[in-house]
Parts: structure tokens; sequence; C-alpha cells
């Protein structure tokens, strides 16, 4: 219900520019014209805050008998929202108005999870008591232990996260119930339980994995350090300011991103009534895929690769621009430019590696990559440039994250952005995702 209230017109300390509409109350301004077998139609334009346009088809079947056609979705709004802004021509990223270069450089991970959830940066007092609540929420039931115990050690741990994240909502009743009403009046409870011990489930897939006992909660450290504290801590394990900086800010800058994959697939599951760890779930496994957050695993075998080699990775780049394989870490369905993220992620890279002086000869080929394919026509027409994934894998390299568990680092941070994605589901039209199809089989039949 709070977060309800949030998506009321309730103007915001940063003025009109940064009030949010209610999604019901777009103002529909101009009308676009449909043409079809000798008939005109007549198709609301919506018009999003940052001029976006959108032609509402809802009534298109029923007025002219005909579907649009939109594999992919790579023209297809399927809600409207007020989280998250991206201008892909212009390199552009904004959680609730505010830059994503802004709030890395002001701001940690529990913050920005704050503002895009709730819908405004913390105070003090709010952030406290955020951060206390996450605290007191790390440990899980017993029983989630037996669930990880049964699965084999060389699972991937996002099959393991995914499974784990729904076992969660077992032991969480109250909060799975599939009572939208009823689970939102428990918002902050759910928000706790989620945003908290996604990271004991995903050290619990490293433990395990590693055959290493289990780590008790220290409720003293930070978000990121305390993540650290579960995966790593042995006896001498204590993870520096620096490492604990720098996944947080990773963190940050993976928090939301529009309707991407797993985003759109957590809303597509929503939209059935299904609970949070239901979406949850089922996001997580649209992330896995190498083309989605799988793909700064890739990156760093090809790094890799290429460093085994010896060579400059210029086969890579022939092989991308051939179609034999993509140049994994770049290019975007929407960033047209430089991925805002990829670039604080490059720089963090430079500075952690610095700070530790170390060297990675994989951010090396990494940035003789990029000036490569930048310079060269194929990508350059295709508007083809790094992403997150790009830089991503690299720095979770010198944090000391196993390869397999960069695309569970990227789940922990998305979380925010799923949470909030799945409370403004039930704001926007609410009703149950069900596309079309254009049907090429067999007529009839006797
Ligand atoms: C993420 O959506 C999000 O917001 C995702 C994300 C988030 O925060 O949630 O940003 C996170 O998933 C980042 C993307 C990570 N994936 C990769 O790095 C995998 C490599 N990238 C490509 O697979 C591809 O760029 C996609 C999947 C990311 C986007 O695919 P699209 O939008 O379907 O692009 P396309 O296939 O229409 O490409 C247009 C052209 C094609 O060439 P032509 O047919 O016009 O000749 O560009 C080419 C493509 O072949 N192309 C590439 C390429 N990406 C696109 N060529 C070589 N290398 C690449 N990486």
């Amino acid at each position: 219900l709070k977060c309800a209230s949030i998506l009321e017109n309730r103007p915001s300390e940063r003025g009109s520019k940064g009030n949010l509409f209610p999604l019901a109350l777009y103002f529909i301004m101009n009308t676009a014209y449909l043409e079809l077998n000798g008939k005109r139609y007549a198709l609301p334009v919506l018009v999003g805050t940052q001029g976006e346009l959108g032609v509402d088809i809802r009534d298109l079947r029923k007025n002219a008998g005909c579907v649009t056609y939109d594999p992919g979705y790579g023209n297809t709004a399927c809600c409207r929202s007020a989280i998250t802004f991206v201008d892909g021509q212009k390199g552009i990223l904004r959680h609730r108005g505010y830059p994503i270069e802004w709030l890395a450089e002001h701001c940690n991970f529990l913050q920005v999870a704050q503002l895009i959830i709730y819908g405004e940066l913390p105070n003090a007092a709010q952030y406290a008591e955020f951060d206390e609540r996450l605290k007191a929420c790390v440990a899980v039931h017993d029983g989630i232990f037996l669930v990880a115990q049964g699965v084999p050690c060389a699972s991937s741990p996002m099959a393991v996260l995914s499974a784990l994240l729904s076992a969660l909502g077992c032991y969480h009743p109250d909060l799975s119930v599939n009572n939208r009403e009823q689970e939102l009046a428990q918002l902050d409870t759910l928000v706790s339980v989620l945003m908290s011990k996604v990271r004991t489930l995903a050290a619990l897939c490293y433990r395990k994995k590693q055959g290493l006992p289990l780590i008790y909660p220290r409720p003293d450290l930070g978000y990121a350090e305390h993540f650290l504290h579960l995966f790593f801590s042995e006896s001498s394990y204590e993870a520096s300011p620096a490492l604990a900086r720098a996944l947080d800010l990773i963190f940050l800058l993976h928090a939301d991103h529009e309707q991407n994959c797993s985003t759109a697939t957590l809303r597509m599951v929503g939209s059935s009534g299904s609970n949070v760890f239901a979406c949850v779930s089922a996001a997580v496994n649209a992330l896995w895929g190498p083309l989605h957050g799988g793909a700064n695993v890739r990156v760093c075998q090809m790094l890799e690769a290429i460093h085994a080699s010896g060579e400059d990775g210029s086969r890579f780049i022939e092989a991308a621009k051939s179609g034999k394989a993509p140049l994994v870490g770049f290019g975007h369905r929407v960033y047209k430019n430089y991925d805002p993220r990829a670039q604080i992620l490059k720089k963090v890279c430079k500075t952690l590696l610095a700070q530790q002086d170390k060297a990675d000869p994989l951010l090396e080929i990494a940035q003789y990559l990029e000036a490569k394919a930048l310079e060269d026509p194929y990508f350059i027409e295709r508007k083809l440039y790094p992403n997150v994934d790009f830089y991503s894998g690299i720095l979770l390299r010198a944090i000391g994250i196993p390869l397999e568990f960069f695309p569970v680092i990227f789940a922990i941070g998305r979380m925010p952005g799923w949470i909030a994605n799945w409370v403004e589901l039930t704001q926007d039209d609410g009703r149950i995702s069900r596309p079309r199809q254009i049907y090429v089989g067999q007529g009839v039949r006797s």
C-alpha cells in the first residue's frame, strides 16, 4: 500500500520535473492513423514524460481485425513505468530521474535500491531503518540448506539460486499467497527478505560447491562487505574497503534497466498474479542466458582465450564481423552509444587494480579490443559499443569472485529493480500478459 501511494500524483522534492504521474493519467496527445484494406483507423498515441511516443494498439484487433508483429519485442512497450529511463541514442540511464553517473558518485547500493523501490532517495533515518531491517534478515531456514544439499555440486549457481529463491517463498507463506494486495501490504518485509537473503543464498551456493562450512552472519558489516564475509570468510579473510566499495558499485550499476529480458520475464510471470518469489526465480533463469546476464562469463572466457593464445584478439573481431560469433560484451538492444555503466566499470577496474598494485592482462586485451572495434566500420555502422558486461567480469575477477558466479552478482544487483517492477505491474493496466501470434502452420485437415 505504501508503494502504491508512491504512484499517486504526489509532488516530489525535485519539483514538477520529478513528479511521478500515476500511470493511469498519462495524457493521450496525438493520434496515429493506420490504413488497412481501404479503411483508416485512428490509434491514440501515448507520450512519455521524456517525450517518447507509443502508439496504443490495445483495440487494434477488435477494430481492424489484425495484430502487430514484433518478435523480440524490439519496438513494443509492454508497460508504462516510472522507475528507469534509458535513452540508448545518447547513452543516458536514469533511475527515478537521477543520472547513473551521479548516483554512482554520491550513493551506495542500498540508497539506490530504496530510490528504485520506494521512489525517492532515503534520508538518514530512512536509510538507517532500511539497513537495520536487512541486517536483521540475513539468516535463512535450515530447510533451505537441505534444498541446496539436494543438488549436484557441479550445478550452475544460477540454477541453484533460482531454485532457492522459489524455496525461500515456501518459508514465507504470507508473502507468497498469490494475493497481491496482501503481499503489497507487507512490502517492507518482502523487500528485506529478498534483498538481504539473496546474498545468503548466493553464499550458500558457493560454500556448498567448495565443500566449505557456512559462515555466521556479521550484522555489523555493510551490505557488500557482508556478502564478501558470507562468501569468503575463513579465519584470516577481511574484505578491504576498496573491494567492498567496488562490489557495492557493481550492485548499484546493475540495479535496474527498464524492460530487459529478465525484468520483462518477471512482469510476464507476475501478470498472472504469481508471488514475487516465483517472479524473481523466473527472472534469474532469464538472466542466466549468455545473451543477457551470462555474457560477462563469456567475455572473460573470450579474453582468457586471447591471453592464452598470445594473440591480440583481432581473430575474435573478424569472427564477429563474419557473423561466426558475436563479440561478447558488445552491442545492445537499446544502447546505440556507449553504455554509461561500462564507462564507470572500466574506470573502477583501473582504479582497483592500481590500488591492489595488480595488473590484469585481460584489462589490456579488453581495452585493445574496444579501441579496434570502435574504429572498425562494421561496429560503427551498427552502433555497437561495450555494454555493462564488457568490463564487469574483469572487476569481479579483481574482487576474487569465481567466474561462474558473475551472473549471480548481476542477479543480486538487479533484485531492487525486479521488486520495483513487480510492485509497479499492479499499477499499470494489470491484465495477464498473453501475446498473440501469426499462425503459419497447416490449415484444417480431415
Ligand atoms: C545485458 O536489455 C538490457 O537492458 C540488458 C542489460 C541489462 O542491464 O539488463 O543491459 C544487460 O544483457 C547486456 C547485453 C549482454 N549480451 C552480450 O554482450 C552478448 C553480445 N551482444 C549481442 O548478442 C547483441 O548485441 C545483443 C543480444 C545484446 C542485442 O541483440 P539485438 O538487439 O537483437 O541486435 P541485433 O542482433 O539486431 O544486431 C544488429 C546487428 C546484426 O548485424 P546485421 O544482421 O545487421 O548484419 O548488429 C550485429 C548483429 O549481427 N551485432 C553484433 C553484436 N551485437 C549485434 N555483431 C557482432 N558482435 C556483437 N556483439
